[in-house]
């Protein structure tokens, strides 16, 4: 299904206002929705809040009257979009349940945009990101089964697999280094905006429910490995809002906001098969279109251009959720060594320079050991090994991956070795 976002009318602004009941009545039951209504549930937070925070910052940038107008009304559609879609969660789906299903969507959002992405550059940063996120998962996996005793398939119900990628303790990077090559607004693609868009605002809102809700389990070593990946995904929002072209003018990015909202609203609807949610998005498409054609407007009075000019003239899908293991099981074997070169470029551990500004970063942070290397050391001690869901294939080369993703050097002390891997790999995970 592809349309010209800017011929549709959808629902004037004036009509967007809900009941308080309407707002937050609605939640799914954990045991029973699919995995992939669940992401496209977390995604759209996200969006939601990047949206809300936009258009917060544009109004004290702003002396236009009409936009500030524009502004005030819609960031309220927009946080009680926020409240519906957050609020959807259940009460007992607990945070590490949640946290599951946030780097279920950060593994495969990043595969699924690394495979539709126009512009190789990009594409490169998603798949070196990708391979972070999912080793957030394996870290996180370990602590859903020791703190609640669950199996992590009850959340990711096998679609995406949970292993060793490149180790958490080597996420640490320079903040500089994790800078990247802005694109080029007057020759990039639309759907190279929007893509980035989805994934700034996917990273930004997992790194603020890590910082919201890392907190509230009482056991030490969990706590420092939220704070620990709360601080890489800091990392990814700075390295993915580098992509973005900072000339863009405020008017451009509303439009371009609103433009994300719409694709990946009707993405939503046409991929969701639970009624109940499926009606949100729609509903929710209808008031975006709405926003896009008044931002459209705006854009055209002040900026005296073709709102075409930015979004195009069709939409695109930044968030079909589908299984990628294959994908992630390619880039895994072939790129765990990869690292962030000194040129926002990539090169590998071997080819590292001593003076590589990471090392210095590694090495403080990690001075008295890396939570999430304690994590995989915690669940050995009461299993003989960590939890794994992956394909045999995968399972047997975990020593291998480890030889070529760990370093010798910024390497946190007491880090599980590789012969503790192939020692764990002699055992069975009795659940
Ligand atoms: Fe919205
Ligand atoms: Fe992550
Ligand atoms: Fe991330
Ligand atoms: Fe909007």
């Amino acid at each position: 299904m592809s349309f010209n976002p800017l011929k549709e009318k959808g629902l004037s602004i004036d009509k967007q206002l809900r009941t308080w009941h309407d707002i937050a009545h609605r939640k799914f039951n954990k045991n029973e929705v699919n995995c992939y209504s669940r992401t496209r549930q977390i995604l759209m937070n996200g969006i939601e809040v990047e949206a809300w925070n936009f258009k917060h910052n544009f109004a004290r940038n702003t002396m236009h009257t009409d936009t500030q107008e524009f502004l005030a009304q819609t960031k309220r559609i927009e946080d009680a979009q926020q409240t519906t879609i957050n609020w959807l969660a259940p009460c007992d789906q607990s945070v590490l349940e949640t946290t599951l299903g946030y780097e279920q969507v950060a593994v495969d959002l990043t595969a699924w945009l690394a495979q539709n992405e126009p512009d190789e550059y990009v594409k490169e940063t998603y798949d070196f990101g990708l391979l972070e996120d999912f080793d957030h998962l394996y870290r996180y996996s370990q602590w859903a089964y020791m703190v609640h005793g669950i199996d992590p398939d009850n959340i990711l119900q096998g679609q995406t697999d949970v292993m060793l990628g490149r180790p958490t303790q080597h996420h640490h990077n320079c903040n500089i280094l994790r800078l990247r090559k802005p694109y080029d607004k007057n020759t990039a693609s639309p759907q190279t905006k929007v893509n980035i868009m989805t994934l700034v605002a996917g990273e930004q809102q997992t790194h603020n429910y890590y910082g919201e809700h890392g907190f509230e389990y009482g056991n030490e070593c969990l706590r420092e490995t939220y704070a620990e990946i709360k601080d890489v995904e800091e990392e990814h929002v700075t390295m993915y809002e580098s992509l973005i072209d900072p000339t863009e003018s405020f008017y451009e990015k509303l439009l371009l906001h609103e433009f994300t909202e719409v694709c990946t609203y009707q993405n939503c609807m046409k991929d969701e098969e639970d009624e109940k949610i499926k009606d949100i998005w729609e509903e929710f498409l209808v008031f975006e279109l709405g926003h896009l054609q008044k931002a459209a407007e705006l854009f055209k009075k002040y900026e005296k251009r073709d709102p075409e000019e930015v979004i195009g003239d069709r939409v695109f899908d930044p968030c079909h959720f589908t299984s990628q293991k294959d994908y992630v099981s390619d880039i895994l074997i072939n790129q765990i060594d990869k690292r962030l070169g000194t040129n926002k470029d990539y090169t590998t551990i071997k080819k590292l320079p001593d003076d590589w500004a990471s090392y210095e970063i590694q090495e403080k942070v990690g001075e008295d050991g890396a939570p999430s290397e304690v994590t995989i050391h915690v669940i050995a001690e009461q299993k003989h090994r960590d939890i794994i869901k992956a394909s045999d294939m995968l399972k047997s080369n975990v020593p291998k991956l480890a030889k070529k993703g760990l370093q010798t050097k910024g390497l946190a002390p007491e880090s599980v070795t590789i012969e503790e891997y192939e020692q764990m790999a002699k055992e069975t995970f009795e659940m």
